[in-house]
């Protein structure tokens, strides 16, 4: 019907603006509690607090979201007892950002052998992976670090991991800043922090006027009006702005920009070939996206990052030991895959 197709051409173009969601449920079960607050600490956004008075996590929205969550499932990954509980979807209804429909479903945890794995507990599963899926499967986003300094000879062997990524042309179009200075990762973290939640003000909270500019604003910048960094951005001053969660270390991954064909692709697989093995040697990464996407409108700091022509920033990775054990699999959505055979 034609009316059909018009409804589906203007919904790909309207509703950007915090659209209607499906978010995961959160189940918990206090009897298993032992309060250790790795929960509410080690959520990326806002979503997870903890009540003081209860003694207990809650999970919370924010302006305009049921609920803030990204169903990361870090919380689920990093309780020592099982007390919580993060199943359901994360589901766009309609809109700018609907969920694709070969995209919808429940999460599920890992099933490298099939349905008959969703019965399965990971352990028995693990027995039968290679090291490599095992990394794979277990690597989780740290974002609670030990103060504890991270040897020099360790940073250079997973850089080195890096190095032999596969890459167009055999290119190598990567840089690496490893920065350790404290007072650097602090400015840097302090001034992106200040602008992201300038930006969050302008996208929180529902109205017309900010339906309309998010909207909008959405036709240029497809990618940055997504909903889901916003209480992520709230997480980051609840956490006293530390974007890079007070990890001793900060590596920045540049991209030559003459690079062939696609550098920053190169240089995600490079960056994702130093990560496992950073979570291989017992070290806990995060990538920051959020430091590339500030540092856009704060070009001086990219000379305290030493960034400059032909190198542009694609994204940093906080490292360092984790605070916790927090190398669990999780639960995560469907993948699209279609076979022409
Ligand atoms: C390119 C990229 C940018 C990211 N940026 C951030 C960030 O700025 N802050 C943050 O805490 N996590 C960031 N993440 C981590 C994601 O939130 C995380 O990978 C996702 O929630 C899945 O969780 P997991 O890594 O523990 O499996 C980023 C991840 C990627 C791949």
């Amino acid at each position: 019907m034609i009316e059909d197709k018009v409804f589906a051409i203007l919904e790909r173009y309207t509703n950007a603006h915090l659209p209607p969601t499906i978010f995961p449920n959160f189940e918990f079960d206090p009897e298993k509690c032992v309060h250790c607050k790795l929960c509410a600490e080690s959520c990326p956004t806002s979503c997870l607090q903890w009540d003081e008075e209860k003694r207990m996590p809650y999970a919370t929205g924010f302006k305009g979201m049921d609920l803030a969550c990204i169903a990361c499932n870090n919380c689920e990954a990093v309780c020592p007892t099982k007390a919580i509980r993060m199943r359901g979807e994360y589901r766009v209804l309609y809109g700018r950002y609907k969920t694709p429909d070969d995209k919808v479903g429940e999460m599920r945890g890992p099933m490298p052998f099939g349905e008959k794995d969703i019965e399965r507990d990971f352990g028995d599963i693990e027995k039968e992976l290679t090291e490599v899926e095992r990394v794979i499967y277990r690597r989780r986003s740290i974002r609670l670090f030990r103060k504890k300094p991270v040897p020099k000879e360790l940073i250079d062997r997973i850089i080195e991991a890096a190095r032999f990524a596969p890459s167009s042309g055999n290119g190598q179009p990567c840089k690496f800043v490893v920065v350790t200075n404290r007072d650097v990762i602090d400015k840097v973290d302090r001034q992106c922090a200040k602008l992201l939640d300038m930006i969050k003000w302008m996208y929180a909270g529902k109205d017309k006027w900010r339906d309309i500019a998010i909207t909008l604003s959405s036709y240029f910048m497809v990618n940055e009006m997504d909903q889901r960094p916003i209480a992520a951005i709230e997480k980051v001053k609840q956490v006293g702005g530390s974007i890079t969660w007070g990890a001793p270390v900060v590596i920045h991954v540049l991209a030559d920009s003459r690079g062939i064909a696609n550098p920053p692709l190169d240089t995600g697989i490079a960056t994702q070939n130093l990560v496992l093995a950073a979570h291989s040697l017992g070290l806990g990464t995060c990538y920051i996206g959020f430091i590339a996407s500030a540092i856009k409108f704060l070009p001086w700091l990219k000379k305290d990052l030493h960034i400059e022509y032909p190198y542009e920033l694609v994204t940093s990775i906080s490292v360092g030991y984790p605070r916790g054990k927090l190398d669990n699999p999780v639960a995560r959505g469907p993948v699209p895959v279609e076979w022409i055979e």
